[in-house]
């Protein structure tokens, strides 16, 4: 039997573990992970990750072919093929601080796998790194290795959070990188093997190591470009008059664009858009391509726009304060049906409004009141940490508080801001949150999913992003 370790029990480790244990019945799989609780987490009925679908597959084969365990050396001993999944947080400190990715926890799962081996093995690379980290790996792997051969292969996993299962179940491809040698390309057709229970043979990519690590921060560039590209229409729109909707509409509807990720929001989050960018950006200025830095920069630079022209947009509406004002903020999760708030836009905004002073009041159906808390108060950069790494909050802050239900958190409100496209807010009964918010009654929607007109005819002030602007905001700017 085929034994498979995944070193790392996190948001990609999991899901895709699960599915290849269920896609693969003859392969053991064995998911490990430093941390007690996530794992003991993995283990019972309250899974560590919010993810539709994903239940039903852990429960079809934990026990069976799947297992979570904090036994990383027994496992990763055991394995043929050991994937590693783990953190690799943006360098805080020293050479490259901000931008280069910091590599400690990868290195120290090489240096063990090294240490533990006793048979040969395949090594594969799941979690993002920077181009020529497999390099790096290699040489880990074989000055340490007492003689084992290791393979190293790169297969960047393209899921998205919230339709992880789905992607899994069926990607649009599967890219497996690997040495351009006989015992590379042996490697790679015994991970293509694996896939091949269930993804059709023509949608597995194989290229060279390079190709596939730096193909990952490509895709995800071009993606966040996208929406970086459309957040500056939205600008645009709002200083003419037009609609970014229906001018993003027109533009997806050209075949050679398509229609995907174009919807303008209060900007980009996520655990890869960011880091994956400011990785390309500092790859691009050691290889001595200032000019190509300079351009992928710019698309964190709107995204960093975009958040501080919603919360200008939030301040000058309300006359120019929001001190003591209660503000509620619909949706801390960086999108819809996750619960993850890695790097979500709803962290600068709240910040951003905090710093003006205002009391906000948070609901978000899957973010819990302690992970809020901690994003706050949180460092940049400090939250791609193993949690029990990572510092506390201080717990009783009053200027934020959590409720579990949005009608509460709009209670007596000055202004809400939706800040997560959670179906929940579109069919919310506006007329009774209007009914208990303090007036004039505000709302800023940053995914632009309610109906504008209603809402103004119920009689709030209304932004939405990129859409005509209400007579109230014509005159009040957003750049501050
Ligand atoms: C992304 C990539 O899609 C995935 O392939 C990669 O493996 C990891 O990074 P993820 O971060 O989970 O996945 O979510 P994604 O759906 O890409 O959304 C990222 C951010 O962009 C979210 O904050 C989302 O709200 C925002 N977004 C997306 C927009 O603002 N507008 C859009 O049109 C699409
Ligand atoms: P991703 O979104 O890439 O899956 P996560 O942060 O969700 O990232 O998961 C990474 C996991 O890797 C964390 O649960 C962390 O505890 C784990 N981890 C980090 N270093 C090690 C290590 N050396 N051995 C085992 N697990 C590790």
């Amino acid at each position: 039997m085929v034994k498979i370790c995944c070193i790392g029990a996190g948001y990609v480790g999991g899901p895709t573990m699960a599915v290849i244990a269920l896609k693969c019945p003859s392969i053991e799989v064995a998911v490990v992970d430093i941390s007690k609780s996530r794992i003991a987490a993995w283990n019972s009925d309250q899974l560590p990750i919010y993810e539709p679908g994903l239940d039903g597959v852990v429960k079809q084969c934990r026990g069976k072919n799947l297992f979570f365990s904090t036994d990383v050396e027994k496992h990763v001993y055991e394995a043929d093929i050991v994937f590693v999944s783990v953190n690799t947080p943006t360098k805080t400190r020293g050479l490259g601080a901000g931008k280069a990715a910091d590599l400690t926890y990868w290195e120290s799962a090489a240096r063990m796998i090294a240490d533990v081996s006793k048979s040969d093995k395949i090594v594969v690379e799941k979690s993002t790194v920077p181009v020529k980290t497999a390099e790096a790996i290699e040489k880990i792997l074989t000055h340490n290795g007492k003689g084992i051969k290791f393979q190293i292969l790169s297969n960047p996993e393209f899921l998205a959070e919230g339709t992880a299962i789905e992607d899994l179940f069926k990607p649009d491809r599967v890219l497996i990188g690997g040495r351009e040698t006989p015992e590379g390309q042996k490697s790679i057709q015994t991970l293509k093997n694996v896939y091949a229970h269930w993804v059709p043979e023509e949608r597995i990519l194989t290229t060279n190591l390079w190709s596939a690590e730096l193909s990952k921060l490509a895709a995800n560039a071009f993606l966040a470009q996208r929406i970086s590209s459309v957040n500056a229409m939205s600008a645009l729109c709002e200083a003419t008059g037009a609609n970014v909707t229906q001018v993003s509409y027109a533009v997806g509807t050209d075949t050679r664009i398509g229609p995907k990720f174009l919807n303008a929001s209060v900007g980009f989050g996520g655990s890869c858009f960011q880091k994956d960018i400011l990785n390309l950006v500092y790859i691009c200025e050691c290889n001595g391509l200032p000019e190509v830095a300079e351009y992928w920069k710019q698309v964190i630079k709107i995204n960093d726009y975009q958040k501080s022209r919603f919360v200008n947009r939030v301040v000058s509406s309300m006359f120019n304060t929001v001190a003591t004002k209660k503000i509620a903020i619909l949706g801390f999760a960086f999108k819809k049906d996750t619960g993850d708030t890695r790097e979500t836009p709803a962290i600068d905004v709240c910040k951003g409004l905090l710093g003006d002073k205002a009391r906000l009041s948070i609901y978000d159906p899957q973010v819990t009141e302690d992970q809020i808390q901690r994003d706050l108060w949180m460092n940049k950069f400090d939250w791609d940490h193993p949690i029990h790494l990572q510092p506390t909050s201080p717990t009783t802050e009053k200027k934020v508080s959590v409720v579990w239900d949005a009608y509460e958190a709009t209670k007596d409100a000055d202004g809400v801001c939706i800040l997560t496209e959670w179906d929940e807010f579109k069919t919310l009964d506006y007329q009774k949150v209007y009914d208990n918010m303090r007036k004039p009654a505000f709302v800023f929607d940053g995914r632009n999913i309610v109906d504008v007109d209603k809402l103004r005819e119920i009689g709030f002030i209304v932004y939405s992003i990129g859409k005509p602007l209400d007579p109230w905001l014509k005159d009040m700017p957003a750049v501050a």
